[in-house]
């Protein structure tokens, strides 16, 4: 089952930022690996010569990677040719279907404003570009409110199939959130520990200690809540808390996040930075969240309602993002006076930048019979070697006909249950 593999890749938004960040690194990668096959068309709206397209690209690469293989890069750029025009205008995708001539499953990476969506997935198919194997891989967002999902999704089920839709959320590209899965449940030791039985919440960390910079009027039609929680976050709760995948992870975090009731608006707070009204397109009374800390409840038998706390913030102190689950108190018998002393027992998964696992033992303090706390810790770097970008991994796996880190349908629309009582009903923002 599935989508056979791509051939050939074409890239709307190609001369854009995101483009320059992850795209570029991402393909020079895969092609450093040998997992690049196909030819790729870039398409934009300004008017570059393929060279230009192709320096920007060499570019790109050496700014995010630091140096760069030569012989790589021009085999990576030799895939390359480029047509631009407006999106909007029938002309350009006769342009872009002759150039697929012979294609017959190409992928359609759409990293443009999500205004544009379906205009250029109409204009595709009315170019009879999204037929059999084709494939159309969107950036996120994907809505911004449970009936603007809806509406996109069934905007775009009038002129393609499910199976054909690929929905981008980078976090489920990242290793190290995969490897939530692999640590649950190939590991006895905390296979056995992971449900309502012992664990007393689950934390959802991410921190950054940056601003919204330059994207002050995106952000601020967006706040936190959208811009990851709806997303990032609750994709890292799935795979923290579902049952495990028989087939894909699809129905499994599916089945997981029915059983989590949308958010109740006063178990939520929100914050903003000082300084953010400052910030250039944001409005000056704006009341966007750039700080956000809400309590949602899983209501499934292996969770029997335990809390799971979810934070997601701007500006603050560090950058991290991590998941601790917290192992309840167990009354000992005959440890019960030192088990009685107030150290949580906290599993931390860190799934950011610096990728590895700590568990808090309580050991015996040398000095007297009290307890002293000791942390074991792995990074995983060091422990495990190289580790793919987010990009790679599902820019290949979209090509690759493989959907099962791409939230699908019901997976988007599920989320966008979970959050909006807490968008129409929002708290008061404090300051921070
Ligand atoms: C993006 C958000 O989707 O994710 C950003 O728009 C956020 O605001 C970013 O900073 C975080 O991603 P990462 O990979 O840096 O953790």
């Amino acid at each position: 089952m599935g989508l056979q593999t791509s051939d050939h890749l074409v890239i709307f938004g190609i001369t854009g930022d995101l483009a320059k960040k992850m795209t570029f690194p991402s393909l020079y990668n895969l092609e450093k690996r040998g997992l690049l096959t196909t030819p790729i068309l870039g398409v934009a709206f300004d008017d570059w010569t393929v060279e230009r397209l192709r320096d920007h690209g060499k570019e790109s690469i050496k700014n995010v990677e630091g140096s760069i293989d030569e012989a790589v890069a021009d085999r990576l750029m030799a895939r390359f040719s480029y047509v631009h025009g407006d999106f909007s205008d029938s002309t350009l995708y006769s342009t872009v279907a002759q150039e697929l001539s012979g294609a017959s499953a190409p992928t359609f990476y759409l990293e443009i404003p999500p205004g544009l969506f379906v205009t250029v997935a109409q204009k595709l198919a009315a170019a009879k570009l999204l037929e059999g194997e084709a494939r159309v891989v969107f950036e996120k967002p994907f809505g911004t409110s449970l009936s603007s999902a809806q509406e996109l999704n069934e905007q775009l089920h009038a002129i393609m199939r499910e199976e054909q839709i690929f929905r981008i959320d980078h976090y489920l590209g990242k290793q190290p959130i995969q490897d939530l899965i692999y640590l649950r449940f190939a590991n006895t030791l905390l296979q056995k520990i992971w449900n309502g039985s012992d664990v007393d919440c689950i934390m959802v960390t991410m921190a950054e200690n940056f601003d919204v910079a330059d994207r002050g009027s995106f952000y601020d039609a967006v706040g936190t809540l959208r811009d990851v929680v709806q997303n990032h976050l609750l994709q890292v709760v799935g795979l923290i808390a579902m049952e495990a995948p028989v087939e894909t992870l699809t129905q499994p975090r599916i089945d997981l996040f029915k059983t989590i009731p949308s958010a109740e608006p006063t178990s939520v707070v929100r914050g903003q930075y000082d300084g953010y009204l400052d910030v250039d397109g944001v409005a000056k009374d704006s009341t966007t969240e750039t700080f956000v800390a809400l309590k949602l409840q899983i209501n499934s038998l292996r969770w029997g309602g335990v809390p799971v706390f979810i934070r997601a913030g701007k500006q603050m102190p560090v950058t991290a993002t991590e998941v601790v689950v917290r192992l309840r108190h167990s009354a000992g018998v005959f440890m019960g006076e030192l088990r009685s002393q107030n150290k949580y027992e906290d599993i931390i998964l860190r799934v950011g930048d610096d990728p590895g696992i700590s568990l808090s033992m309580k050991v015996k303090s040398p000095q007297d019979n009290a307890i002293e706390p000791v942390r074991l810790d792995v990074a995983f770097k060091s422990a495990l070697g190289y580790v793919p970008l987010p990009y790679e991994t599902l820019l290949s796996n979209a090509m690759a006909g493989d959907s099962s880190l791409f939230p699908d349908q019901v997976t988007e629309e599920e989320t966008w249950r979970i959050v909006p009582p807490i968008l129409d009903q929002p708290q008061p923002v404090e300051a921070y």
